[in-house]
């Protein structure tokens, strides 16, 4: 299946019409990585040659060559560039080696540290090489952070609830603290929060961020969803992203890899890929 995914630029166009398709290794051969080549496997001017995995065993993965080494992997395989859903531990190590390359990046793997965010940086824009990093690629929930803060300056209250299945281990969730400070980001002063005259159990009105509500939902049966609401005289409004399954993030993954092609430098967030930011 080929995704319908945004371009500001139009460089996704020219991709297709150029004669080869996008060399792809994927990083990382866990449950993000086995869907990223399913996805690459159904889109025009694309294709993987290769799994990268530290941890993996064998030679193959799939129909795939794997590799546990970096370095070899890319020799190997001459990659366009690489996607990586792995572990923060292991990029590190893969963009030391892509770049000692000049081989673009699409990095979804959460937990990079400031430091490694900011050698990326340099590296990318020395060399000239396309990296983005990007903590969610769910296009839908990139937009309900962007409309919660153009409404941020609307509304005097807002509440977030966001609804996860119970093994997530953190909360609230980075994407709804995320959200919080986007939204106290785009204000002078912070929401009112109205407190309870009395609390019959303590946490009732959730955690608080510049008077923002934040209530975490753990539940079996959801994957991630989470809905902003502001409050205003007379009127609320709602702003509602649900996420149905790993295929909800491929949209932007696949944006990503089209757009990484034409970048020089490191991009941070899809919403400043997609010009929202
Ligand atoms: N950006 C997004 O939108 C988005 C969406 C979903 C998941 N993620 C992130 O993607 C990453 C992978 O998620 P997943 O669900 O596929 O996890 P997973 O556990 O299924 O797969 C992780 C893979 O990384 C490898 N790995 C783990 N530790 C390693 C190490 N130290 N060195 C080398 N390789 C190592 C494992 O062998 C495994 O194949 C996580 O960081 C997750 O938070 C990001």
């Amino acid at each position: 299946m080929a995704y319908d995914v945004p371009s500001t630029s139009g460089r996704e166009r020219l991709t297709i019409r150029g004669m080869d398709s996008i060399r792809i290794v994927i990083s990382g051969a866990g449950k993000m990585g086995r869907q990223v080549a399913e996805a690459v496997a159904g889109e025009e001017g694309m294709e993987a040659v290769g799994y990268l995995d530290a941890l993996a065993v064998g030679d193959t993965f799939g129909e795939l060559p794997l590799y546990q080494d970096a370095i070899l992997c890319i020799d190997d395989t001459k990659p366009d560039m690489i996607i990586d859903f792995s572990n923060a531990a292991w990029t590190p190590v893969l963009a030391e080696a892509a770049m000692a390359r000049n081989v673009r990046l699409v990095i979804g793997t959460t937990g990079q540290t400031p430091e490694f965010v900011a050698w990326l940086e340099s590296e990318a824009t020395a060399r000239k090489v396309g990296v983005v990093l990007a903590a969610n690629f769910a296009i839908g929930a990139i937009l309900m952070m962007h409309f919660a803060k153009q409404a941020a300056r609307f509304f005097e209250s807002a509440e977030i609830i966001e609804l996860h299945h119970d093994q997530k281990v953190d909360s609230p969730s980075g994407t709804a603290k995320m959200t919080a400070e986007l939204m106290a980001a785009s204000r002078a002063k912070a929401f009112a929060h109205k407190k309870s005259e009395r609390e019959l159990l303590v946490g009732a009105r959730g955690a608080e961020y510049e008077g923002i509500a934040i209530h975490s939902v753990r539940l079996p049966g959801f994957v991630a969803s989470q809905e902003v609401i502001f409050g205003g005289l007379g009127q609320t409004l709602s702003i509602r992203h649900d996420t149905t399954g790993r295929d909800s993030f491929m949209p932007g993954v696949v944006a990503a890899t089209r757009e990484v092609m034409g970048l020089e430098r490191l991009v941070v967030g899809l919403d400043a890929l997609f010009g929202l930011s």
